[in-house]
């Protein structure tokens, strides 16, 4: 089998080595940002009068051609090949013949395949994004639905003090928001052009990178020709905002499969969205939240690796970074199928509201309000603090909620105890209080979610 690269060798390459070395069972993926790219650097070429215009349009034409070749799965793709790129022109030489041959002019692998990661990562980038915003729709949808449900709030996953259910849905719409933003700032960074670097000094032929930049949708050319066949920094970035998305996910995974145990009860997946068990046919599992928590695990791992891949790099491009592409791929695919069914599954839990309701009974939840009931009567919040203390311990003693207590069991821990503490200390009244700015209080969360569809309208 000839190779492209063939001229200074004697001999065949062993067969283990091809097989070492090839990346085209998983960089074949990259074809249409490669096929795109070749065709702008043609472009180019022929507007600087490097090759004649027919032979541009014959480059172009036979590259379509296997675009539609790659597309109807007719395309044969093999190992010898190597990779993608002379995957693909190996073919272009078969239908154009050795005009073929002029494509790779003023162009190297090396800042070709930069490109093709870079466009493949920044339209990967942008998918996410549209999920993500899905993701907020259905967070904004459920706090609607669900806007009178008060839960508990937990501090060390011990109940703390009440809450909106839709204000901790609320939480997470900001988590997935700092998410977007994260990919909004990777874009604009990103939004530099390689190609034209040439293998690592740039190129000897009058070549225009400004064009090829804008015939390609980028801003500008990158500044540095070492710099841009040997950064893969964005590759890294996108692994860690995936990392940090993939975190926000396992983190409310977490409390849905805690939620959704028999001792909480809060929530009931729905049976489109949860496994049976082969053995205990009474089993409803959540796997699909157990699944994001776990596979959070390989998508660290991802990241990990490819720091450590390029820690010791030397400058300019190295074999070793061809391993980029299956942990940025592998985040990729396994990042987007997580949000998208994470978010299915979101919008079709039952919240049920009289279990979170009992599990509110004897959780003490409104101590922290009996303690500011004391201190708004200018009793200093550390002596209310102790005084409350004493009030649970009275009641954990008697089995009873605090609003159970009558008003002369109140006066005998401080007679500053007046008819109205009862109001103060409902669970509703709990909630409505906490009214500062970003509190739980129902008045803030209805500008919380105006705030947040006003984002989610601005930002498609
Ligand atoms: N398959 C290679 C990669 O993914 C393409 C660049 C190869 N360049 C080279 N000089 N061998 O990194």
């Amino acid at each position: 089998m000839k190779k492209l690269w063939e001229g200074r060798f004697a001999k065949a390459t062993d067969k283990l080595l091809e097989k070492f070395n090839a990346s085209i069972t998983f960089d074949k993926r990259l074809y249409k940002e490669d096929i795109k790219g070749s065709i702008a650097h043609s472009k180019m070429l022929s507007k600087q009068g490097i090759i004649m215009e027919k032979e541009q349009k014959n480059i172009e034409k036979g590259l379509l051609q296997i675009k539609e070749e790659i597309e109807k799965g007719i395309f044969e793709f093999k190992i010898e090949d190597e990779d993608i790129h002379m995957a693909i022109e190996k073919r272009l030489t078969e239908i154009i013949g050795e005009t073929a041959g002029k494509l790779h002019t003023a162009r190297s692998r090396n800042d070709q395949v930069a490109l093709d990661i870079r466009m493949y990562a920044m339209e990967e980038a942008r998918e996410i994004k549209k999920l993500l915003i899905n993701m907020e729709k259905t967070i904004i949808d459920m706090s609607e639905k669900y806007k009178s449900v008060i839960i508990p709030g937990y501090t060390h996953l011990q109940r703390a003090q009440p809450i909106l259910f839709s204000h901790y849905l609320m939480a997470y719409f900001q988590m997935f928001k700092r998410d977007i933003s994260r990919i909004e700032d990777f874009l604009g960074r990103t939004d530099e052009m390689p190609l034209g670097a040439g293998a690592l000094a740039g190129t000897t032929f009058n070549i225009d990178r400004h064009f090829t930049a804008s015939e390609l949708a980028f801003s500008k050319p990158t500044e540095n020709s070492l710099d841009s066949v040997s950064d893969r920094d964005f590759i890294i970035e996108l692994c860690f905002i995936i990392s940090m998305i993939s975190m926000h996910l396992s983190r409310f995974s977490e409390e849905i499969i805690i939620w959704c145990s028999s001792e909480f009860s809060f929530l009931t997946p729905d049976d489109a969205f949860s496994t049976g068990s082969s053995i205990m046919p009474q089993k409803k599992n959540p796997d699909i939240p157990e699944l994001i928590r776990g596979k959070t695990g390989r998508i660290y791992g991802n990241l990990i690796s490819l720091l450590t891949t390029m820690k010791a790099l030397p400058l300019a491009y190295n074999k070793d970074m061809q391993e980029d592409k299956e942990s940025i791929f592998d985040s990729i695919d396994t990042i987007k199928i997580s949000i998208e069914i994470f978010y299915k599954m979101l919008s079709t839990l039952k919240v049920n509201k009289e279990k979170i309701l009992t599990s509110m009974k004897k959780g003490f939840l409104n101590a922290t309000d009996v303690a500011d009931y004391l201190a708004k009567k200018n009793i200093p919040f550390r002596k209310a603090h102790k005084i409350s203390g004493k009030i649970v311990s009275y009641c954990e003693d008697k089995n009873i909620d605090i609003e159970e207590m009558t008003l002369e069991e109140f006066k005998n821990f401080s007679d500053m105890f007046e008819n109205d503490i009862f109001n103060e200390i409902t669970l509703k009244n709990c909630v409505n209080k906490r009214n500062s700015y970003g509190g739980t209080s129902y008045e803030n969360i209805k500008m919380q979610i105006k705030k947040g569809k006003k984002y989610i309208e601005n930002i498609e």
